[in-house]
C-alpha cells in the first residue's frame, strides 16, 4: 500500500479568509488540498471556479486537487490549468466520451481523476484505466459537505482495490465524503491510499492535530 494522502477539501473552509485557510492546512500537514467545483446543474450548489483557484495558488506549493462536480466539464479543463490545478478529477456520470475528457486532461500534462457516484457501478471505469490516474468513489451524493459516509460504499473501495491492482495500475484510489475519525479505519482498511476529509479538518480548532488524528486512526 502506498502512504496514505489526506486531502482535506476546503468546502468546510471559511471562504471569506480562504488564502489562510489553505496555508493553514498546509502548515498542519496535508497532502493535497482539495478543490470542490460545482455548478448548480451536476450537483445543486454552485461553489466556486477556476479564478478562485488561481487565488489560492500562489497560497500553497502543494497539489491542487480540483474534483469537477459539474456537466460538460471539458468546457473547464483548460481554465484550471491554467490557474495552476495539478490533478483534475471529472465525473464519470457527466462525461459521454469519458476517454476523450481524461486524454485531453493528460495533454496538459496534470493528472486525470474520474469520480462515481455512490449508485454509480465500479466496472464503468474498467475500459479507461489506461488513461486514469485516480480513481475518485464518492462516499456520500456529491453537493454538500458534513454528510454521513455511505456504508455501501465499503464494498466498492474492495472492488475498485482489485481493479487496480489486478490492471497493474498505479493509480490513486481516493475517497469523499463522509471521512472522519470514526470512518477512516473502513476506508483506508478496504483500500483507499487518499482521502478527502472536509468537516473533519475544517469543523475543528487545531487542522494540524485533526490531520494527525486522521493518519492515527487510520491505522
Ligand atoms: C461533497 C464534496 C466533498 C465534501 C466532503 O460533494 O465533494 O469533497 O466537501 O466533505 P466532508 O468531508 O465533510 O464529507
Ligand atoms: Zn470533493
Amino acid at each position: 500500500m502506498k502512504n496514505l494522502l489526506i486531502a482535506p477539501s476546503i468546502l468546510s473552509a471559511d471562504f471569506a479568509k480562504l488564502g489562510e485557510e489553505v496555508q493553514a492546512i498546509d502548515k498542519g500537514g496535508c497532502d493535497w488540498i482539495h478543490f470542490d467545483v460545482m455548478d448548480g446543474s451536476f450537483v445543486p450548489p454552485i461553489t466556486i471556479g477556476d479564478n478562485v483557484c488561481k487565488a489560492i495558488r500562489s497560497h500553497t506549493d502543494k497539489p491542487l486537487d480540483v474534483h469537477l462536480m459539474v456537466n460538460h466539464p471539458d468546457t473547464q479543463v483548460e481554465a484550471f490549468v491554467n490557474a495552476g490545478a495539478d490533478i483534475i478529477t471529472v465525473h464519470q456520470e457527466a462525461c459521454i466520451h469519458l476517454e476523450r475528457t481524461l486524454q485531453y486532461i493528460r495533454s496538459f500534462g496534470k493528472k486525470a481523476g474520474v469520480s462515481l457516484n455512490p449508485a454509480t457501478p465500479v466496472s464503468t471505469v474498467q475500459n479507461v484505466l489506461h488513461c486514469v490516474d485516480m480513481i475518485l468513489l464518492m462516499s456520500v451524493n456529491p453537493g454538500y459537505g458534513g454528510q454521513s459516509y455511505i456504508h455501501a460504499v465499503t464494498e466498492k473501495i474492495v472492488e475498485a482495490r482489485r481493479m487496480l491492482d489486478e490492471a497493474g495500475s498505479s493509480a490513486h484510489l481516493q475517497v469523499d465524503g463522509g471521512v472522519n475519525n470514526a470512518t477512516i479505519a473502513e476506508v483506508v482498511g478496504a483500500g483507499a491510499d487518499c482521502v478527502v476529509a472536509g468537516s473533519a479538518v475544517y469543523n475543528t480548532p487545531d487542522y494540524a492535530q485533526a490531520i494527525r488524528e486522521l493518519r492515527k486512526l487510520a491505522g
